[in-house]
Formats: structure tokens, sequence, C-alpha cells
């Protein structure tokens, strides 16, 4: 182990010097070599072939490694909801690494299972649903909540909707996937939901839009409409999902009124809280989720808005037998049949094995305090609306809509696939990396606040950059 403490070392002072330059803006945002050329200048075949990655040899190597990253520390930074993570939640993810504790099954990982069932009930209780019991297996029936934490955001969807799937079927693990089954979602949903209904077996077919206004929000008033096309068609509701907050331009769905419309028929309501569910830290955005507590299952991704690590995705139910018994033919309330001092998590997985994600999160929250993390919410939702103050004050730019979120498109006087072209350029020349969106047949540029220390000098500047583009743009 003389080598861990010095190679540990090493990898130490090099990240360190690699957030260091990041921050300071002294390297480009990202790059983009050749795959082929990376290899090649990366030197794997010969590390594959004669071993000894240790020491400086390891140093150069981490050194070349890391002069090929896309830079989440820098503040140009603004292309996806990918957390820019906080040390902490980096070193649980290595502590993680070491121990190799695949903690689904409670013998393989007491203290990450542990954590993971206080994360799970730090959660519930945010969403304001009952926690699990402190001595898993005694809750009642229905008295409480559950969840379990996922490999991502996508996973944790078709958890949530395997879930829903076996309330309406529950014979499905028998008998398979019956014919009539429909999935209500709004267009401007993820893409995971999709899939999701193609792994589920359910087929694109199944899938009935819901309505949406100009900010691709569900309209609530059109849910009976929705319901009436599939019962038209012969078909049962399996679920209906909302997002909290949509991924193309971050506005949320009006949850209470479409919770009241799920209750009233009966319908599994799944809301997709991946990038928004963490608003409800904040005293002063919660309100944005109000009505989630009529809600049937949550996801909520701690690796987007919580600055942890990759990867820590929760699914949350209001009702623990509906995850407990989403994997079986038979429903059991129960937590485990074998005695044991814990829980075994397994059966509410989609993985058999499953890395310690609760320490990821746990440890960011350690350091900063739920208040912290609170803050962090709070200040990106509010340069995102900065931004969108200063753009629409521009006379060459504006916004389609008014963030909810940390998310803001904008667009260029009236350009519409320029913002495409632009935004190559600008990934090729490496001053800023933001994204880009369709909304209602437009395309966009999208900025997504992530890094702390982007602010309205970046957006300035960006702004700047585009002006000049534009002047020497030949299309
Ligand atoms: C609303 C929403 N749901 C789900 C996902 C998928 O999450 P993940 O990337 O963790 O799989 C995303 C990712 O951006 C998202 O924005």
């Amino acid at each position: 182990m003389v080598d861990f403490k010095q190679d540990a070392g090493i990898l130490i002072r090099l990240l360190e010097q690699y957030h260091e330059e990041s921050r300071q803006k002294r390297q480009p945002v990202l790059q983009l070599p050749r795959l082929a050329e990376l290899i090649a200048q990366l030197g794997l075949d010969r590390y594959v072939a004669n071993g000894g990655l240790t020491g400086a040899t390891l140093e150069g190597f981490i050194h070349r490694y890391l002069a090929a990253t896309t830079r989440l520390h820098h503040p140009a930074y603004f292309a996806h909801q990918v957390a820019v993570p906080h040390y902490a939640g980096s070193l649980a993810a290595m502590v993680d690494g070491f121990t190799n504790n695949p903690m689904a099954i409670y013998e393989m990982g007491p203290a990450a299972a542990a954590i993971e069932y206080f994360i799970i009930n730090w959660m519930l209780s945010k969403a304001g649903w009952a926690a699990m019991p402190p001595v898993p297996g005694e809750g009642m029936p229905g008295s409480h909540g559950a969840g379990v934490l996922t490999h991502g955001g996508s996973l944790a969807n078709l958890t949530a909707l395997i879930a829903a799937r076996t309330r309406i079927a529950p014979n499905v693990w028998e008998a398979g996937v019956p014919g009539d089954l429909a999935l209500l979602a709004p267009v401007q949903s993820h893409y995971s939901i999709a899939r999701a209904a193609g792994i589920l077996g359910l087929g694109k077919r199944a899938i009935y839009p819901l309505e949406v206004d100009a900010a691709g929000v569900v309209k609530a008033d059109r849910l009976t409409a929705a319901l009436r096309r599939v019962s038209d068609d012969g078909r049962r509701p399996m679920a209906l999902v909302a997002n909290a907050c949509s991924t193309a331009v971050g506005r949320y769905d009006p949850l209470r009124e479409i919770g009241d419309f799920c209750r009233e028929h009966a319908i599994w309501f799944h809301v997709d809280g991946a990038h928004g569910a963490s608003a409800l830290l904040s005293p002063q955005r919660r309100a944005l989720l109000a009505g989630i507590e009529r809600a049937d299952s949550l996801i909520w991704d701690a690796h987007k808005m919580l600055r942890t690590a990759p990867l820590c995705a929760a699914v949350l139910v209001r009702d623990h037998r509906d995850l407990e018994g989403a994997f079986h033919q038979e429903a059991s309330y129960l937590f485990h049949a074998k005695r044991q001092p814990g829980v075994d998590l397994i059966h509410r997985t989609v993985e058999c094995t499953k890395a310690a994600l609760g320490l990821r999160l746990f440890m960011v929250l350690g350091a900063l305090g739920e208040r912290g993390l609170a803050e962090y919410v709070d200040r990106q939702s509010d340069r995102a609306l900065e931004a969108y103050h200063y753009f629409q004050a521009q006379a060459d730019f504006s916004c389609p809509v008014e963030p909810q979120s940390n998310i803001l498109c904008f667009a260029y006087r009236e350009w519409n696939e320029e913002h495409l072209r632009i935004r190559d350029r600008m990934i090729a020349d490496g001053t800023f990396y933001l994204s880009t969106t369709q909304l209602n047949g437009r395309w966009y540029l999208r900025l997504v606040f992530m890094n702390p220390l982007s602010g309205m000098t970046e957006v300035e500047a960006l702004a700047n950059t585009l002006r000049v583009a534009a002047e020497a743009a030949d299309w």
C-alpha cells in the first residue's frame, strides 16, 4: 500500500491544480480532440501491455487525461444538468470505490445501507411523505412511504413506472404485459419516459401526450380530454407523468391540479423531479412543487442540483407497498423475509450490484448542511432569472419563457437553426459550453446554471461573443 499513498497524493495534487485552473478559466471549458488521436495520445496500449501505471508514469497519464476532460468547474460551463460536484461527494465516491460495498443486501454494506435508509427518509420528509419506520418492516401497511437510490434518473423513472405497472396489472410478472395499458405524459417529458414505456413493453402507441401551453407546461383543464382519448381507444391509464421541472425549459407542471385529477380517476401519478425536486429544500421555492403530496411516485436526482458526484437518484413512493411489490407478482409490505438486523433493498431495484450511492449525497449534505444546499438551489435559480432580465432588456436578444429554475432559454434576433451552428463554433473554440433546445418548433440556446461561480460576468461575455460571431457569420 506504499504506492496507494503516493498515487493518491499525486491524484489529489493534480485534481487541486485542475480545479484551480478551471475555476480561474486558465484552460478552455472543453476541447474535443479526435477520438483515435486521443487514444494514441493517452498512450493506452502501452499501459495495457506493460502495466506500471503508478508514480511519475501515473502522473503523466492523469495529466494528459485531465487535459482532455470537459471542465464542469469552469464558470463558462452551462451545458447540461450535471452537478459540479462538491469535493465531499467526490471523496465519498472514492471511499465507495475503495471499499466496494454493494449494499443492496444489508450484509454487503451495513453502513452504506443505513445511510441510504436515512437519506431516503430525509427525502421523503422533504416531499411531505411519512418516513420509513426506524425498525424496517415494523410500519403498518400503507402508513408510510419508501424509496431506493438508483444509478440515475432514467433508471429511477423506469423503476417508478414498473411499480405503476404492477399496481394496475398485478399479474404482470406471471402473465406478461396487458395490451390495453396507456401512459399519459407531457410532450416535454424527458426521453427516459418514452424509453421506459418501450422497455416496459407498452410500445409507443400507448403513450398519450398531454396538451401543454407555449412554455411546455401541462394544461390541467385538458386532462379530461386526454383521458377520454385513452378510454375511447379501449385502454386503461397505467400512470400519468408530470414534470417538476421540464428538461428543456425548466418549468413546473401544476402538480396540485394534476394530482386532484389523478385521485379522482384513480390514476397513478408520477412526478419526474429529477432536476427540479431539489426546490423542495428551499422555503422560497418549494411552492413550485405544491401538490407533490398527491403523487404516488417521485424521482429526484442528487447528481443534478444537489452537488453530488455521479450517480445518485432517488425513487420515492408515498405508499411503501407500491415499491415492495413492484418487482413481484404478489406485493408484500414486509421489507425482509430473513432475520437480520438491517434491510435488503434489492427487492426494490433493477440493479443487483448497487453502489453506496447514499454516501455521495450524505457527505455533501454533511459538508454544506441542508441550508447550504437550499442556498445553492436559490442562488442558481436567481442567477437564471437575472440573466433572463438581462437578455430581455437587450434589443437583440429575447427569451421565450421566464425561468422557474436554473434553466434559461434565449434567442439571438430571429435566429433559429443558426443557434445550433453558433453553439458548434463555441464548443470548437472552447469559450463557452452551452446547449440548445427546441420549443414550439424553434431552436434556442439554453443555459443551465450549475456552476456556483457562473454569473452575469459570463452571461454578458457570452452575449458579446454571440454578437461578434453574428457579425462575422457567413450564413
Ligand atoms: C426531467 C428529467 N428526468 C430524467 C432525466 C434522466 O436523468 P439521468 O440523466 O440521471 O438518467 C433527466 C436528465 O436530464 C431529466 O432532466
